[in-house]
């Protein structure tokens, strides 16, 4: 069934009740792709990793058990989605192992090379540039850090179907390999896999 475009405004641009409602329902929808990116990230106990567009924020607790001696930010542009985020992750929040800032990918509140990994889960729909987005987490990546990057592509038909174009832009995935090419983001040949797609990219050194 095709989303009414309210709800898919929601996804991008969480507001009010509503917002908080498809933020409820969100955390479930996304479980499961949530957990493939990250095991594919294949935490170390010390990382610092970034959740790009984290929204409810489910992962950043689980992000955090896996790098208990490591630290966890989560960035996204709606306010309420950080507010959820805190709130779901107040004590490891409180703890300092956690923070939820209110930021888009345009222009990410790090310095050059913060953290050894970065997850971002069904986001990409929503970015106005793919290049300057992927450049700006390969800024905030060390070299040799790991990008795991979950999206639907154009040749979804069922997704192209469901989600009214107006708000979600389905990129083709050849041009979110090249542009993460472009960024000095390597994708391993052997990554391309599944619907929705799941890929793995390593910063190149001196990138
Ligand atoms: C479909 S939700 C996915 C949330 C979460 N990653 C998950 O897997 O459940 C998309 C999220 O991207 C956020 N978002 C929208 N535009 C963004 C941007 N330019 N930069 C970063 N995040 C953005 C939205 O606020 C929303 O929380």
């Amino acid at each position: 069934m095709r989303r009414p475009r309210f709800i898919a405004e929601q996804a991008r641009d969480a507001r009010g009740p509503v917002g908080r409602l498809i933020a409820f329902i969100m955390a479930r929808e996304t479980w499961a792709q949530n957990i493939r990116a990250i095991e594919a990230l294949d935490v170390d106990g010390t990382d610092t990793i970034l959740d790009v567009g984290c929204g409810h924020g489910r992962s950043l607790a689980t992000l955090a058990a896996r790098a208990p001696n490591g630290r966890v930010a989560g960035v996204d542009p709606s306010e309420l989605m950080v507010e959820i985020a805190i709130e779901r992750n107040r004590a490891l929040v409180k703890a300092g192992q956690v923070d939820v800032v209110v930021a888009g990918v345009e222009a990410l509140p790090f310095p050059d090379g913060a953290f050894d990994k970065a997850l971002c889960v069904h986001v990409v729909y929503f970015w106005s540039d793919l290049d300057a987005a992927l450049r700006e987490i390969a800024r905030v990546l060390k070299p040799g850090g790991a990008l795991a990057l979950l999206f639907r592509t154009n040749a979804d038909a069922a997704a192209v179907r469901s989600f009214p174009a107006e708000v979600y832009s389905f990129p083709a995935f050849d041009e979110v390999v090249a542009a993460l090419g472009r960024a000095g983001l390597a994708v391993g040949a052997d990554e391309f896999n599944g619907a929705p797609v799941l890929l793995l990219a390593t910063k190149r050194s001196g990138s």
